[in-house]
């Protein structure tokens, strides 16, 4: 949700001419259909809370979600609890727009009052220090080299309050180093995920959003992210070398068939599967 992707490419565009009918890729809203492809806020809210409760014996209050887009995440934790406060950083004033009017225009005016949408970039972005602060769906990948990676996580650590946690999530496995275009049906569209352009030697790599609708319409694409794809041995280094002091992996568990269960687990050691998401808890 970058800048660039307010063009929308090749998405076709409202129908002008009268008697021309409208597509359902012009009529339909790119945000509504990502989050309908890629948040849970509720799943989301509940595990922030399990994995906390795993290292504090407090409860965390102020949550700030940074690459918040439109803010459905902490709009999510605003309602979970009358006593919990979120701040949104995000610096694409249009989605975050999208998200005062859509998710934060929902909430009731005195939940709207514990909520803070800040068009900032995160590198430099100063806040009220974070019980837990949240980077999600991989975005603090779109810093593609060493320093600006430790950059964002020195910062990320001297924004946390005394019991701050910092919590991410994070995919690997051989699948992830791949071109690859994969599709996922939903009621009225399709999710396309594609990975295009990557080269090994930067790990840099194009990721693209595209919605596909029944009468053969596209929103192509409705998002686009440049990120490197790193491994997480080297984010372990980076986040150490920021000044964290910890940091447990929680994998997913998976059920007799092999399919994610969505109850995660702190290990020690991965396995070796072709493609696997974990959250990451750093520790100051
Ligand atoms: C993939 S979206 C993530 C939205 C949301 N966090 C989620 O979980 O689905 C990435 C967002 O990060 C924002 N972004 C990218 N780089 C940023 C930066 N340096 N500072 C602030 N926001 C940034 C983009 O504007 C975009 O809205």
């Amino acid at each position: 949700m970058a800048k660039k992707d307010r063009k929308k490419g090749k998405a076709d565009k409202p129908a002008k001419k009268a008697g021309k009918k409208a597509t359902l890729a012009s009529q339909a809203d790119r945000h509504v259909l990502y989050e309908k492809s890629v948040q849970s806020p509720e799943d989301e809210i509940d595990l922030i809370r399990q994995f906390y409760a795993n290292h504090r014996k407090v409860k965390p209050r102020v949550l700030r979600e940074d690459f918040c887009g439109t803010a459905t995440l902490t709009c999510e934790w605003i309602k979970a609890n009358p006593k919990h406060r979120g701040i949104g950083v995000d610096f694409d004033r249009e989605v975050l727009d999208w998200g005062r009017e859509n998710n934060v225009g929902k909430l009731t005016a005195k939940q709207a009052d514990r909520i803070e949408l800040i068009e900032a970039d995160v590198l430099k972005v100063e806040t009220d220090p974070a019980d837990i602060l949240v980077a999600f769906n991989f975005s603090y990948w779109t810093f593609q080299t060493r320093e600006r990676m430790l950059a964002y996580f020195r910062r990320a650590l001297a924004s946390l309050s005394d019991d701050g946690l910092m919590l991410l999530d994070f995919y690997g496995g051989p699948d992830a180093f791949t071109e690859c275009v994969e599709k996922t049906k939903h009621e009225g569209f399709t999710y396309v995920w594609e990975q295009a352009n990557y080269d090994p030697l930067s790990g840099s790599v194009d990721c693209f959003i595209h919605f596909h609708f029944p009468d053969r319409s596209k929103m192509e694409p409705a998002f686009s992210y440049r990120w490197r794809l790193w491994t997480l041995p080297e984010l372990r280094d980076v986040i150490m070398e920021a000044g964290f002091s910890d940091i447990t992996v929680y994998w997913e568990q998976a059920d007799d068939e092999g399919e994610g269960t969505g109850e995660y687990e702190a290990v020690e050691k991965g396995e070796a599967d072709p493609a696997w998401i974990v959250y990451v808890v750093a520790e100051p």
